[in-house]
């Protein structure tokens, strides 16, 4: 038997869309085995989603529960880990605020993280103080059930440093050691090409494919993927790079050896597009049958079930390291029953 080792795993998603097969190559499938050997909190970062979508309340609220369910149809189990929405966890916000004061505003705004989000967003010159300062809330995520390891995709590695400045700063002034450093975890796999071939898929691009998708959608959007605009005739030489069927079949085919050949077959001539969609259309189809059947049969009620319990459990763990910060700060202790 594997041992449990004794690291607390914690990861999130802000729940803007249904999530894709970007996510499930960059941590779904990661996340599936690490909850056999760690204990893992996965957080629904509902108030994070809300910092740039505070006017859309509902598309955070109505996504909480269709990330939920993605988590369960992919193999995510209540059972191993702790799943649960951020903002009923109402420490995390109490910890933010003692975490402000030790970060300066011209640190976020160097924050490259937020640099390239804020050139994507169109806040113009009004950047609303939430969105500059979610890193600080990202760090009370992070600390709240002292998580040391964080699995996360290259962009958020700045989050992670900003959070260890906070850590060390936090026990550097308040004399104590109770704040934990966390390690970024970052998967070896690469993002995810959209189905247009733009470097990243995503629901704002409208590029990705939902692990939600019925199985007539998913065939349209292989069957419309860009492959090599100058292999027109099956015997032309084609493109490899840059062809994202190869991009999906490199992520999913279990063959590699076999996609090898295939490569090179396509490269000198005589593989057209349509037998290599249909491949990768074939292999796709079996891997989000089974997720898009195990989806069907969760209720909203179950899922909210889950979301609820878990949510205890994390707050519980929440609250404790609460009580250790207020008093490593030096707050007046309050009695259990205020
Ligand atoms: N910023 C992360 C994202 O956009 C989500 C997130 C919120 C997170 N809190 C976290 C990730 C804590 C890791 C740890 O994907």
């Amino acid at each position: 038997m594997e041992t449990i080792e004794n690291k607390v795993v914690l990861t999130a998603d802000r729940p803007t869309g249904c999530l894709h097969l970007g996510h499930y190559v960059g941590s779904l499938r990661n996340r599936i085995k690490l909850q056999d050997n760690y204990r893992c909190f996965i957080m629904i970062a509902d108030v994070q989603a809300l910092s740039d979508n505070f006017d859309n309340p509902e598309k955070v609220r109505a996504n909480v529960t269709e990330v939920a369910k993605d988590y369960l149809s992919v193999g995510i189990s209540p059972e191993k880990c702790t799943l649960f929405i951020q903002s009923l966890i109402p420490e995390l916000f109490e910890l933010t605020v003692y975490f402000m004061n030790l970060i300066s505003v011209s640190r976020l705004e160097r924050n490259p993280t937020v640099k390239a989000e804020l050139q994507q967003k169109s806040f113009s010159d009004s950047i609303p103080a939430g969105f500059l300062a979610y890193p600080v809330s990202q760090t009370a995520d992070i600390t709240a059930f002292k998580s040391q390891l964080i699995p996360v995709g290259e962009d958020q590695l700045p989050l992670i440093e900003i959070a260890n400045e906070i850590v060390r700063r936090f026990n550097r002034i308040y004399n104590t050691n109770i704040l934990l450093e966390a390690e970024a975890m970052v998967g070896k796999v690469g993002r995810l090409v959209g189905i247009d071939g733009r470097a990243k898929a995503s629901k704002s691009l409208n590029n990705a494919i939902f692990m939600s998708d019925p199985s007539d959608i998913l065939k349209q959007k292989i069957y419309s993927m860009y492959t090599d605009p100058n292999h027109v005739k099956v015997s032309d030489p084609g493109k490899v790079e840059g062809n994202v069927v190869f991009a999906y079949l490199d992520a999913f085919y279990e063959d590699k050896s076999e996609l090898e050949e295939l490569k090179s077959k396509y490269q000198k001539g005589g593989l057209g597009d349509m037998a290599l969609k249909s491949l990768l259309n074939d292999t796709l189809q079996a891997l989000l049958m089974p997720i898009r059947e195990k989806r069907a049969e969760i209720s909203d009620n179950a899922v909210i079930d889950i979301l609820m319990d878990g949510s205890a459990r994390a707050r519980k763990v929440a609250k404790q390291t609460l009580a250790e910060v207020r008093d490593a700060i030096g707050l007046l202790k309050c009695g259990t029953d205020f």
